[in-house]
């Protein structure tokens, strides 16, 4: 039964009173908004659109958006009514520590971990693909040695390093960063929109949906989508399974919103400013991705697009090279906000569980001048650089999807499950439909989520199972709930 203790929902609230675990509560609806719009537009509609539309959906890639939108659209419900109930640090791990129990806490945790932090280097090795480029096109050339696809990538590196210092210092200081770079990326989208109308020719987009064609070599691999494999179908790409196929991999594109709901104990006004943070920041980004990706698909032929820099290169294929210089410096100021906040989520995420000491509670410490967690934002910045620096990342976007999927599924789950047990707490926002909506928000991950590829379930089983290793050697023994259970028991004895 101990696996499944909960936290009241008292004590989440009453720990973020305690002197040494404070932050600074400042972030009003605004700061939300553009800390949201910072973190989801990055890799994703830069780079992942290409390679889907390329190998998955054709044109139709834009439904493939739309699908990925409702998904989170949905879990975005979800989310606001839990940080507009309970506005603590560590989003959804804390919500489920209290709907959910121990356990699932911690598994929503891990994944948090997974979704943030290998998000964050993904993310810096995109960018320092951009950053590259844009330095040669202004006539510095990286030495190729120390740059991207190399051994050692010192550029990622660096920029990991950079941030990490602007993150220990202080998030105030880290949001005005973010609105200036904000600013340059939502310019250089609205730019690719408007400038890439002009080049749009029907022909490009019909058919819209190609037909579905048997996948390269037609047997199952590790590529395969899971459901493909499982249910003995003929791998296949493009048509219906295609579209599909396509929002499991562009739903990279949409992570980050629910980052918004970690800082929720920074904010000014939570139950007010949290909802409206998060959904208006995923509604503004899935009407820009969408425009994207029909300006994109309708200037290059689906099968000609390049899947490694679709937006650069449509606008070389119609003879604007100048503008590829533009969309590669807006790339490496969008991609900068990504990483910074991804990496700030994963701070928070850490603080809130060495809170619950699930992990050593030291790393938890807050600095007494500038209000952050500074240990956690260091020592995860370290992991960070190493990987985006050394370890060659290829395809493992989709392993930052699965992660968030299966966080988005518990959460989902939570909604009515808390409806249930506490119907007295005062919610600010409350999901209509339950518990329609989330039953439906929750299958429809799941959906997505089977239709990743059978490596990436593999490894994600082998992270999961690492993460139940440190929890039973560690968590399990040393949670502050469990001890408090433990001594509440032999003062009833
Ligand atoms: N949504 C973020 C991106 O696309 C993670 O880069």
């Amino acid at each position: 039964m101990s696996l499944v203790r909960k936290k009241t929902i008292e004590q989440s609230i009453a720990d973020t009173d305690e002197p040494e675990y404070q932050l600074k509560k400042r972030l009003t609806a605004i700061d939300l908004t553009v800390f949201g719009i910072g973190v989801i537009i990055g890799a994703g509609i830069f780079t992942l659109t290409g390679k889907a539309a390329a190998q998955y959906a054709g044109p139709g890639i834009a439904v493939s958006f739309v699908l990925a939108a409702i998904c989170c659209g949905l879990a975005a419900l979800c989310y606001a009514e839990f940080s507009s109930t309970v506005p603590v640090s560590g989003s959804a791990y804390t919500f489920s520590y209290f709907s959910l129990g121990e356990i699932f806490a911690w598994i929503i945790g891990w994944d948090l971990l997974l979704e943030l932090m290998l998000g964050s280097s993904v993310v810096a090795q995109g960018w320092s693909e951009y950053a590259a480029l844009f330095l040669d096109q202004i006539g510095i050339s990286w030495p190729s040695s120390i740059g991207p696809g190399s051994s050692v990538n010192v550029l990622a590196m660096l920029l990991v390093i950079a941030l990490t210092i602007l993150a220990t210092v202080g998030i105030k200081e880290s949001l005005r960063v973010n609105l200036v770079l904000v600013g340059i990326k939502l310019f250089v989208v609205l730019f690719v929109i408007v400038a890439g109308l002009f080049y749009v020719k029907g022909s490009n987009l019909s058919p819209f949906i190609p037909a579905s064609v048997p996948s390269p070599g037609g047997k199952v691999e590790l590529t395969t989508p899971l459901i493909q494999a499982v249910l003995g179908f003929t791998p296949s790409t493009f048509g219906v399974a295609g579209l599909v196929s396509g929002a499991a991999l562009v739903f990279f594109a949409f992570i980050g919103f629910d980052v918004v709901a970690t800082t929720a104990e920074e904010a000014k006004n939570p139950q007010r400013d949290l909802p409206r943070g998060i959904i208006g920041s995923l509604v503004i980004c899935t009407v820009l991705y969408v425009l994207v990706c029909i300006v994109i698909t309708g200037m290059v032929k689906y099968n000609e697009i390049d899947p490694k820099a679709a937006l650069a290169e449509a606008f070389k294929s119609v003879g604007k090279g100048g503008f590829a210089t533009l969309i590669s410096a807006g790339a490496v100021a969008g991609l900068t906000t990504v990483v910074l906040t991804l990496m700030i989520g994963a701070a928070r995420v850490v603080f809130a569980m060495s809170r619950d000491h699930l992990l050593p509670r030291q790393l938890g410490k807050t600095h007494p001048k500038w209000g952050t967690p500074y240990r956690l934002t260091i020592g995860i910045g370290i992991v960070v650089a190493i990987v985006a620096g050394v370890t060659p990342i290829g395809k493992l976007e989709e392993m930052v999807n699965i992660g968030t999927l299966a966080a988005f599924t518990l959460v989902s789950i939570a909604v009515p499950l808390l409806r249930k047990s506490r119907p007295d707490i005062k919610r600010s926002f409350t999901v209509p439909w339950n518990p329609v909506i989330p039953i439906v928000a929750a299958l429809i991950c799941v959906y997505l989520m089977v239709n990743l590829s059978v490596e990436t379930w593999i490894r994600f089983l082998i992270w999961m199972a690492l993460g139940f290793g440190i929890y039973f050697l560690y968590g399990y023994k040393k949670s502050r709930v469990g001890l408090e259970e433990k001594t509440g028991e032999v003062q009833k004895a």
